[in-house]
């Protein structure tokens, strides 16, 4: 087969049933580094009239032998090429018939860790989105679901599959999961593992077993997941009503993974950075995210696993629902002001971006050359907002029958989108036809908001617009239902209405507010109700009278975030601005009543790649190295402005006692760190470099580290760091990109060139190619460096894991997606960079439809 093949991109309007049905799925793994035997027993019928029976298989694939209902097929009715194999119908029974394949493959040489790899000398799986077919023939779509029977010969003293354990003797497992599920939740692991282990009752007294699976020496960093784990099982039962269906639930932590981590049933497998934590080497972000995807995984099985997806179009159906519970588990766990906060600078610096860019898509797309390439913040982030919008629509009543609705009448299904928004229909009385669209439209909606006041009717008259420019492949952008979520505020600082939500359904549209006494003030877009972009006009004051009075936490944080930009914005054009920003910050840091942990996200200054983006919205060209300047002088502003204050606040927000993961310690220490990066602005290091001598945990440790390498100090703690952290991998990530990241933008391509010449730069494990790729990329102005070295570097790493791990080469590839919006010195290097890339013999469809997108 040549390489330069036309691609071939799937479409959601040529979905059909897979014409056999699967009854069962048998599996017998003869497990070795570089040959193991897979043997497949799968027991199938003709669904409807008898056609050729096409089974997914990577060329990997080195077919043994092959027979249907015990006897070899005619070798005329069996044909393969790179992607399947064809048995003609002639070969075929026209009845319930079995199919006997066996396989060799060879997990020592899979480096793309797809399908059966090893990682640190065990064996492991990942099979979403199409792994499977790289261990065995088989229909390999999540349409075509069967119980499965698994069993593993091995000199591996821990041998694990889904569901519940059927046989365990020295060098033998057989496992049975009899609920039907598609191949890509298919799991199994090998290895020489220790487990951390708990019992949970759930609420219908099923005792199941909980292990927590890592290398030995790791079990001391394994039991905050464990106490996650719990807490999710007990939270899907209280807040869904959703009780755990199998005898043990067992979670692996794996030390090369693709993603963060996966589903499999009874099975879950995580990269090991969201799993293994202790205060010595974790950061209070690091507990919080480990926390969430823990939940994430265990919330799939039922939004996911007992209703997966139709087809990978719909794969929004259970990762945008799935990220949305996760989402409300942190809320209820953690602060939920706070929480919504976080997700929308989420949703803003990786949704918007993407968005705006040349890879945006709609949350269900419906063309895809390589669906691994779908795993995006649109999918899974923007997913979860539009179930945000639905609930707020419809209530939370209503949001409840709808989900009620859909276990029932879907449960042991595949499902699409479709069916999802008929619950809600069915639930609830409402058409959801134009809500749809939030699915199938990409591009975020530009919301302009007027006021027309009239003092003496009192009487006040919002009108809104909506419009969204084009994306690739549409142009054509109809009018969504908008929810905006709206109070008034009166001139001393009460609230006049408390939030009622609008529902825009029209590209403009008006709402009045009668009987006021006087002109109010609009707090708008609540919790941000909607993903869209609001621009009103407002002046800095308004700005910093809402930051100071709104009641909605997160109108109140945008205000101050507003405000910040809108200094940011004019700064970076030489002129000058802040003073109502630096004002309006100093009170809020003064003001020792409100929650830390807010006080902390006002006192960050929006990142250089926020501002970035809000002067492209603008139809302004960012220039980074002026971005940079201008964040830099604001800060060292602030700095100076408030000095003491923040001084005081250093101080004070010091946690006394043993290190707790727990919210409120976490928020104190936020707030420590906020002061402290700007006081660095002004000490020259001098508090962090105490503060890295002392620290008792790695947040503040790696906040200090931070600020000291931003003074051109770091290298007495880089080296202390790798002292005493050098044989710990998920610690050595860290250590790899801050330096990266806090590099001074012109020297960042460089920093990163010297560490990517180290012994320890494992390129291959996706964690450290992505802490230096990411940190670099992270590194605003020295990503878009003008003399193209950023994006040089980056190129030339993207075409060497793209021959070892197509996956992440395509992944990383993203730190591209904005470049159409620089200045033509950078468009030029940027586009030269990809052109190379896609240029490059032999190039994976991954990495192709990634850098065709870009410079299409
Ligand atoms: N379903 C997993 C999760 O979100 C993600 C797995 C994606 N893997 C991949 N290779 N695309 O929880
Ligand atoms: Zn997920």
């Amino acid at each position: 087969m040549s390489q330069t093949q036309a691609p071939i991109a799937r479409h959601l309007a040529d979905y059909r049933p897979y014409p056999f049905v699967l009854n069962e799925t048998r599996l017998e793994f003869q497990l070795a580094p570089s040959a193991t035997r897979v043997r497949a027993e799968l027991a199938l019928r003709p669904r409807a009239g008898l056609e050729d029976l096409v089974l997914d298989g990577g060329k990997g694939l080195r077919l043994i032998s092959l027979a249907i209902d015990g006897a070899a097929p005619d070798p005329a009715h069996v044909s393969r090429d790179d992607e399947v194999l064809t048995i003609a119908a002639a070969a075929l029974p026209d009845a319930p018939f079995t199919l006997r394949t066996e396989v060799e493959i060879d997990p020592s040489a899979n480096t793309a860790f797809e399908g059966l790899y090893m990682s640190g000398g065990m064996f492991c799986t990942q099979c979403e989105a199409e792994g499977f077919r790289h261990i065995t023939f088989y229909p390999d779509r999540p349409d075509v679901m069967a119980p499965f029977r698994v069993s593993i010969h091995s000199d591996k003293p821990v041998l694990l599959s889904n569901g519940n354990p059927v046989a365990q003797r020295e060098g033998f497992a057989e496992w049975h999961d009899p609920w039907p599920k598609p191949s890509y939740l298919f799991a199994l692991v090998a290895g020489d593992l220790v487990a951390i282990s708990d019992r949970f009752a759930t609420r219908s007294g099923r005792e199941v077993d909980l292990n927590v699976w890592v290398r030995p020496g790791d079990q001391d960093r394994a039991g905050f997941a464990m106490e996650s784990l719990i807490k999710s099982m007990r939270w899907d039962e209280d807040v869904y009503g959703r009780e755990y269906d199998l005898d043990v639930f067992n979670i692996v932590a794996v030390d090369d993974f693709n993603m963060g981590a996966m589903e499999n049933k009874g099975l879950n497998i995580f990269n090991s950075k969201l799993v293994l934590a202790s205060p010595e080497t974790a950061t209070d972000a690091d507990y919080e995210r480990i926390e969430a995807v823990i939940a994430h995984e265990y919330f799939h099985n039922w939004t996911g696993n007992r209703i997966t997806c139709r087809d990978w179009f719909q794969l929004c159906l259970k990762e945008g629902l799935t990220v949305f519970r996760d989402q409300q588990f942190t809320s209820d766990m953690r602060s939920a002001p706070v929480k919504r906060i976080e997700d929308v600078r989420t949703l803003r610096a990786r949704q918007f971006r993407e968005d705006q860019g040349p890879l945006a898509h709609p949350p269900r797309p419906d063309r895809y050359e390589e669906i691994n390439n779908f795993y995006t913040a649109t999918v899974y982030e923007k997913g979860a907002e539009v179930i945000g919008m639905l609930k707020r629509l419809v209530g939370d009543d209503g949001y409840a029958r709808a989900l009620d609705l859909y276990f029932d009448r879907h449960d042991g299904e595949a499902a699409t989108i479709e069916d999802w928004l008929k619950v809600f229909e069915d639930a609830t009385g409402r058409d959801l036809a134009q809500f749809k669209r939030w699915y199938t439209d990409a591009g975020t909606p530009r919301l302009t908001m007027a006021e027309d006041w009239d003092a003496e009717a009192g009487r006040l008259r919002l009108d809104f617009t909506q419009a969204t420019a084009p994306t690739p492949g549409q142009d054509d952008k109809p009018p969504r239902v908008i929810p905006i979520a709206i109070g008034l505020i009166s001139p001393n600082g009460d609230e006049v209405l408390p939030t009622q939500v609008l529902e825009m359904t029209e590209a403009r549209q008006s709402f009045g507010f009668d009987s006021l006494g006087a002109r109010p003030v609009v707090s708008a877009l609540r919790g941000f109700s909607a993903p869209v972009m609001l621009e009103r006009l407002l002046d800095d004051a308004t700005r910093a009278f809402l930051l100071a009075h709104d009641t909605d936490p997160f109108a109140r944080w945008e205000a101050g975030r507003d405000l910040a930009l809108s200094a940011l914005v004019v700064l970076s054009q030489g002129r000058e601005a802040g003073a109502d920003y630096v004002d309006a910050i100093g009170r809020l840091a003064a003001d020792d009543g409100a929650d830390p942990a807010f006080r902390a996200l006002c006192l960050t200054l929006p990142g250089e790649e926020e501002i970035a983006t809000r002067l492209s919205e603008q139809g302004t060209t960012p220039d980074p190295d002026a971005i940079h300047e201008a964040r830099d002088g604001l800060a060292r502003r602030l700095a100076e402005a408030h000095a003491d204050l923040l001084a005081g606040l250093f101080e004070r927000m010091a946690v006394a006692g043993p290190y707790a993961p727990d919210a409120e310690p976490a928020a104190r220490r936020a707030l420590r760190i906020a002061a402290l990066g700007l006081l660095n602005r002004i000490d020259g290091g001098d508090r962090a470099e105490v503060l890295f001598g002392t620290a008792g945990n790695m947040t503040e440790r790696m906040a200090a580290l931070s600020c000291l390498l931003r003074r051109g100090r770091g290298q007495a703690a880089l080296q202390a760091m790798h002292d005493r952290f050098g044989d710990n991998r998920l610690v050595m990530d860290k250590w790899f990109s801050v330096q990266v990241m806090a590099a001074p933008p012109a020297e960042a391509a460089a920093v990163a060139h010297r560490l990517a010449r180290r012994g320890d730069f494992d390129w291959k494990n996706p964690n450290r190619f992505r802490a230096l790729l990411g940190g670099l990329a992270a590194n605003h102005a020295g990503f878009h460096a003008a003399d193209g070295a950023g994006y040089d570097f980056t190129a030339d790493w993207l075409m060497k894991m793209d021959k070892a791990n197509p996956q992440i080469a395509a992944r990383m590839s993203t730190a591209f997606e904005t470049w159409p919006r620089y200045d033509a010195t950078r468009r030029d290097r940027a586009r030269g960079a990809l052109g190379r890339i896609a240029a490059m013999a032999g190039i994976s469809r991954n990495l192709r439809e990634m850098v065709t997108r870009m410079i299409a």
